[in-house]
């Protein structure tokens, strides 16, 4: 088998506004993610879609009036019926008991198994909607149709679904890939603020763990970002794109280099659950996250001072907190090691760096999985919580 190739960055290379298409490649379940402005107004969009009775577009009570129409007008000659289910808005209705509002409205309108579930919102919606289309009647088709630019990002692309369960963030839930990615920038006009810095975090992610170039470019560009100047959304979600695909191709079901996507995951899951899920939003965690993980893999020998600050500066520029909440440092290590990498209660971390500078490691740009002394992550904590 021929590895996937991840084609460099280039600076110059800004992207069009206009439709692209990355294709993320896993053999007969491969699919597509379409991006540009105005995919939702347009029936070719979804021309390929799986065709039968019945779609049910789930999204959420915020984003079905913005939205909602948009997509049932496409994707209604593909069906004889289309209904639209509104769930709760919030992280904290990631929970079973939503999940079954959705399985209450597939048997309630005796949906068969060719129906076909579209997810219209941010990652909460697509991670429920996945799941849902995993679980129902062992498996339905889906399509993600992200509308945030964390979803656009991240969540929608490479088929990892789940909710939360009370002790745990993502711990319920099954990899299941969609049959298509419509991530349509128009959508992002309407996103408020917070929730576009929370989606710059998942971008920043991408440069220390697979291309520096492309780190460089975010920090250049990191102001007009901010002010969703469309060429530079459109780049810095294909580029996030080819690099998860990239990833996932390599490693669908996370047996190894997957892991690397969750960069800052471990400090800021720990953040988001010991605070209540919903009080820091997961891009928040994750911002922080990356500065306490810099921070460690500096004292570890990984990266120097020089690159922690740098990251520091780019996760502040990008309106995201890079101070800790003070959970105590015993809780967050209850947390951490309650996380999905630790194995036996040891903690695993990705580190930026694949080895100690000393050692020939060769820096940014290249990360590793390891393990910490529990003093050297107690020393994060204190250098990094408020
Ligand atoms: N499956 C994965 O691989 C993966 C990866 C990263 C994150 N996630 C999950 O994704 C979730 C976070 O996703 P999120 O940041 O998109 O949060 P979210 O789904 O809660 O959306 C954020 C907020 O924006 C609103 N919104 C969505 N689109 C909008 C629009 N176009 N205009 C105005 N408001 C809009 C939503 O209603 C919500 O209030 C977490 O649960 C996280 O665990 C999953
Ligand atoms: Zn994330």
């Amino acid at each position: 088998m021929t590895l996937p190739v991840l084609h460099p960055f280039h600076a110059s290379r800004v992207s069009p506004v206009s439709t692209q298409n990355v294709s993320i490649d896993l053999g007969d379940r491969s699919y597509d993610i379409a991006i540009g402005p105005g995919l939702l107004r347009n029936p070719a969009t979804f021309a390929a879609c799986p065709k039968a009775a019945q779609a049910l577009v789930v999204t959420n009570t915020t984003v079905s009036p913005l939205y909602a129409d948009r997509v049932v007008a496409a994707i209604s000659p593909l069906y004889k019926q289309v209904q639209v289910l509104a769930l709760p808005d919030g992280e904290q209705y990631k929970d079973g008991a939503t999940l079954n509002l959705i399985y209450d409205r597939l048997l309630g309108n005796t949906a068969d198994r060719k129906t076909v579930l579209y997810a219209l919102g941010g990652g909460v919606v697509g991670d429920m909607t996945g799941f849902a289309a995993a679980c129902y009647m062992r498996g339905v088709p889906f399509v993600q149709v992200p509308t945030t630019l964390l979803a656009q990002v991240d969540s929608s692309v490479g088929g990892k679904t789940a909710i939360n369960h009370p002790l745990g963030k993502n711990m319920i839930g099954a990899f299941y890939q969609p049959q298509l990615v419509v991530a349509d920038l128009d959508t992002l006009n309407t996103l408020p603020e917070r929730e576009l810095s929370a989606g710059l975090a998942e971008i920043i992610k991408y440069g220390p763990i697979a291309d520096m170039a492309f780190f460089d470019w975010i920090e250049a560009n990191i102001a007009g970002l901010r002010a969703r100047d469309p060429a530079l959304l459109a780049t810095a979600v294909r580029r996030s794109c080819e690099i998860k695909a990239w990833v996932v191709a390599q490693d669908e079901k996370e047996g190894g280099l997957r892991a690397i996507l969750n960069f800052g995951h471990t400090f800021g899951h720990a953040i988001e659950a010991g605070l209540g899920y919903g009080e820091w939003l997961h891009g928040e965690g994750v911002g922080c996250g990356m500065v306490m993980a810099a921070h460690l893999s500096q004292r570890l020998g990984h990266v120097d001072e020089a690159f922690v600050a740098r990251l520091t500066r780019l996760v502040q520029a990008a309106g995201l907190p890079i101070v800790g909440p003070d959970l105590g440092a015993d809780r967050y290590l209850q947390l951490m090691r309650g996380d999905k990498k630790s194995e036996g209660g040891d903690i695993k971390f990705v580190l930026i760096g694949d080895a100690p500078l000393a050692a020939g490691g060769k820096g940014p740009g290249a990360p590793c999985m390891k393990g910490a002394p529990e003093s050297v992550v107690r020393e994060v904590l204190a250098a990094c919580v408020g």
